[in-house]
């Protein structure tokens, strides 16, 4: 079947097409935007955003590099937040994917939804990969809210490559070999650019304003996802009472958002996501691999592991974070 095509505004293609090109991760085409590599697609939306968005004081908006738990991180605030209004057995996120629950600020500014996103009653919640240079000024400045989710470099690349192949086969295009997804990787010539710098700049807004920017880790919130969830409704505002602990709410957002759970859903296996990538919109099966911690180990050579270690070493030193 045709997919249908989102609306493109065009507003910004001059400007976006006298910006450096990378085609090496078809069909993804990059463009290189204040030294940062950004996908096409998203740019006219950043740059809107950038542009025109208000923020609110009471915005929460959820921030990843991609495949570091994006979809996670949706469905964790989303039901964390809405957990009065639906009830988690009749819940949203059990007929719509996390992508659709939580969209994409810049996704909604590039399909000519901003008089929609300015008439959503607070608190509005939004996502976006945006590097925090990059992110509005309105949004530094407003005071609102910030989730940001990292993850094991090793672990990002591997899924970044599988859903690259997924891409490529939806777009009949060849897939292309890990050893070159990896070393683009390396170089920062991937969606949003170096994923060191991109934690970074995330880690250091947390440290300044941690009421402001909450940073964590997917292995963490594997590893311990009761205390995570509940760390998260109260930076939210919106902290689990004692009835709610003790009725084991957090435990049941936690399995309405897991993996097994979600990935198991109908709208997560046959589903089409719109508006990102008009050439090959992805199924939202595409955010469903394996979900877990380590999975670099199957895929990633010793050389390859030891030298984005080393990297990661390198560009953390001194900064107090660990990847
Ligand atoms: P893997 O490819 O390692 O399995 P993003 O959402 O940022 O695109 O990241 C996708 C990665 O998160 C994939 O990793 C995917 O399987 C994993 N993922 C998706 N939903 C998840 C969930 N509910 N819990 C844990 N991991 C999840």
């Amino acid at each position: 079947g045709e997919e249908q095509t989102p609306k493109q505004s065009g507003e910004f293609d001059d400007l976006i097409s006298t910006l450096p090109l990378d085609e090496g991760l078809v069909p993804i085409r990059l463009r290189q935007y204040q030294g940062v590599w950004i996908p096409e697609y998203f740019l006219g939306g950043i740059i809107a955003v950038r542009q025109r968005f208000t923020a609110r004081p009471d915005d929460l908006l959820l921030v990843s590099y991609p495949k570091s738990g994006t979809t996670w991180l949706k469905a964790l605030a989303f039901a964390i937040m809405t957990r009065i209004q639906h009830p988690l057995a009749h819940h949203p996120l059990l007929s719509l994917n996390p992508h659709q629950c939580v969209e994409y600020l810049d996704s909604l500014f590039f399909d000519g939804q901003q008089s929609m996103v300015e008439a959503l009653p607070s608190p509005r919640i939004f996502s976006s990969h945006t590097t925090y240079s990059l992110l509005s000024d309105s949004i530094k400045g407003s005071g609102c809210r910030i989730i940001y989710i990292c993850r094991d470099p090793k672990d990002v690349i591997v899924s970044r490559w599988h859903f690259n192949a997924k891409m490529s086969s939806k777009a009949a295009k060849e897939p292309i070999p890990l050893t070159k997804t990896f070393e683009m990787f390396c170089e920062g010539v991937c969606p949003f650019g170096l994923i060191w710098d991109h934690a970074l700049g995330y880690w250091k807004e947390s440290l300044r304003r941690p009421d402001k920017v909450l940073f964590l880790k997917y292995e963490e919130l594997m590893e311990e996802p009761v205390a995570k969830v509940k760390r998260m409704a109260e930076f939210m505002g919106c902290p689990f009472s004692p009835d709610e602990e003790k009725e084991g709410m957090v435990e049941e957002v936690i399995r309405l958002c897991s993996f097994e759970k979600l990935s198991n859903l109908e709208i997560n296996t046959t589903g089409v996501m719109n508006s990102i990538v008009p050439t090959a919109p992805p199924t939202f099966a595409f955010f469903f691999r394996k979900g877990k911690v380590g999975d670099w180990k199957s895929h990633l050579s010793p050389e390859m592991a030891q030298r984005l270690d080393e990297i990661t070493q390198e560009k953390l030193e001194g900064s107090g974070l660990t990847l």
